[in-house]
């Protein structure tokens, strides 16, 4: 099969399903033929694991608002420098779980009004966005109980609740609203396979 480059990421709220999703699409397109690398963030690369451990382990208070700012753009560069353009040169496709996106929600609005550092930040550091982008849009109180229920260490993000969670989910529709060439809003309170179809037969529609 042809090669075709195609960078995806998946964003929402905690507990949406981006990772379930993510998954499944890299499996789906694995099983048309594609070779395609499956990655998230914080993280991706292993510097920028390292950094995932210092951002989302410890302290909840452990780093201001704007050098958290600084550690996730630093990890996105990493995962950037390391694994994301290499992949892409090759003509493979990349799916990544969260991406820019999710520092412009998490960091530029939860503790303050920090959304025009971070694009400033973005804009100098990262440069790219990805080709397409799905939205999983999710009812925060339900995010919350998945979340929760998977019970890990890296509660530090879940931990700050529901309203959090509906201001977050209100920015990320705004962001689509924004970006409508790039961004795709689906249902995530749907049946995980449902959800999947509509996801694989929208990115087969951007692959032809
Ligand atoms: P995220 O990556 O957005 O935090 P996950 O994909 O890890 O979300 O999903 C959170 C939890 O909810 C997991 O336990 C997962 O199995 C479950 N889950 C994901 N999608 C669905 C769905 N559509 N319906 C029911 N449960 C789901
Ligand atoms: P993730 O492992 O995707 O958590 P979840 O599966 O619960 O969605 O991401 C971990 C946390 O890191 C999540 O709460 C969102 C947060 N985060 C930021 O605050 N800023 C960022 O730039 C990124 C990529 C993630």
């Amino acid at each position: 099969m042809t090669e075709r480059r195609l960078f995806i990421s998946f964003e929402g709220i905690d507990g949406s399903g981006k990772s379930t999703q993510a998954r499944r699409l890299a499996e789906t397109l694995r099983a048309q033929g594609h070779d395609v690398v499956l990655t998230r963030e914080p993280g991706g690369s292993p510097g920028a694991e390292e950094i995932r451990r210092l951002v989302l382990e410890g302290e909840p208070d452990r780093w201001s608002a704007e050098t958290e700012i600084l550690l996730f753009t630093a990890a996105r560069r990493d995962h950037l420098e390391k694994t994301i353009r290499p992949a892409l040169d090759a003509g493979r496709i990349v799916i990544t779980d969260r991406f820019a996106d999710s520092t412009r929600m998490y960091q530029g609005i939860t503790r303050g009004d920090l959304r025009g550092t971070v694009d400033d930040l973005h804009r100098m550091m990262i440069g790219v966005e990805p080709d397409l982008t799905f939205i999983v849009d999710m009812d925060p109180a339900l995010g919350l109980q998945r979340a929760l229920s998977r019970n890990g260490t890296e509660e530090r993000f879940e931990s700050f609740g529901e309203d959090l969670q509906t201001r977050m989910r209100a920015g990320f529709l705004a962001l689509a609203a924004e970006n409508p060439g790039r961004c795709i809003v689906v249902d995530g309170t749907r049946a995980i396979e449902d959800v999947a179809a509509e996801i694989a037969s929208l990115t087969e529609a951007r692959l032809r």
